[in-house]
């Protein structure tokens, strides 16, 4: 655990990780959290700015949802979302600070484990540190509904050790040929190692839909014809200049542009990550 700075911040502290955890402990349920891992060959692809508007809208909809940014040494979650983060994910990491301490909370009720962002360097995971986290995260499992693990890019340990962790894949990637590539990178990777694992597609800053749905269908007849394995689409955004503002202003969309055609494409993709049928999208989503 951190040495505080002085007495009272160490009053602020320990406030703040007992409501966390008063919080979390009062909140548990028999199921499990279902851990989707957000992830992408390329980088910039739209990566955090999707985790963070699915968050807010599955949070919006009363659902618990912790949202990790695992993206370690360009660590956006914080910036995104205008949250200031005292300790982060590197601490749970190397165990110098439990999972409970580095929570925050986010809008909307959105729980947030957050990275350093603007350390300079890049944390190295090795196979205890991920072990270690994994077991961290086990505790927490009965406290939320959706858990979005928001990776770095490529397919490096840094990456790979998170999105093992989770259920479900949701590869991001672009109309751009090396986005392209570099997504059909990661899903082999993703198959070799795991051929159970379940990849979801979602094609950012597209011209339309049917351009989208084009792109995927000659992604997944690459799979099926090299891999043998097949990947779902989850939904496509188009380009939109607002996702850029939100960031500029350290506004999350969800808040800045709730109705922008952005967000309908992401309360879509929340849909149909989360399988749910067409009779409960409008109770569910149309805030
Ligand atoms: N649908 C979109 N329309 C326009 N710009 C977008 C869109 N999605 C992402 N961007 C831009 O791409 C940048 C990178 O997005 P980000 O979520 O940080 O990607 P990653 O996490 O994959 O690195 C954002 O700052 C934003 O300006
Ligand atoms: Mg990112």
């Amino acid at each position: 655990m951190l040495c505080p700075y002085s007495f009272h911040d160490f009053n602020i502290y320990t406030a703040r990780v007992n409501y966390m955890a008063q919080n979390i402990n009062s909140n548990l349920s028999s199921s499990k959290a279902k851990v989707f891992a957000v992830t992408s060959g390329k980088g910039g692809v739209g990566k955090t700015s999707i985790s963070v508007n699915l968050s807010i809208v599955l949070a919006k909809a009363g659902m618990r949802v912790l949202l990790i940014d695992a993206d370690m040494g360009l660590a956006n979650v914080d910036l995104m979302t205008g949250v200031f983060a005292s300790h982060s994910i590197e601490e749970v990491l190397n165990g110098s600070a439990s999972i409970f301490d580095a929570l925050i909370e986010g809008p909307e009720g959105l729980t947030i484990l957050p990275a350093s962002s603007g350390i300079g360097r890049i944390f190295e995971i090795g196979k205890g540190n991920a072990a270690l986290f994994k077991k961290e995260l086990l505790q927490l499992e009965h406290a939320f509904d959706i858990i979005f693990i928001d990776t770095g890019a490529g397919i490096s340990a840094n990456v790979v050790d998170f999105v093992f962790m989770a259920e479900e894949v949701l590869v991001i990637m672009t109309p751009e040929p090396t986005a392209f590539a570099d997504a059909y990178a990661m899903v082999k990777l993703v198959f070799t190692q795991k051929p159970e694992m379940k990849i979801g597609i979602v094609v950012n800053i597209v011209r339309n839909e049917s351009d989208a749905e084009r792109i995927f269908t000659k992604f997944n007849e690459i799979v099926e014809r090299f891999l043998e394995k097949s990947v779902q689409f989850r939904g496509s955004i188009a380009f939109d200049e607002a996702v850029s503002e939100a960031v500029m202003r350290q506004i999350p969309l969800a808040l800045l542009a709730s109705t922008s055609p952005s967000m309908q494409s992401i309360r879509k993709i929340a849909r149909n990550i989360l399988g749910i049928k067409i009779a409960n999208k409008k109770s569910l989503f149309n805030r």
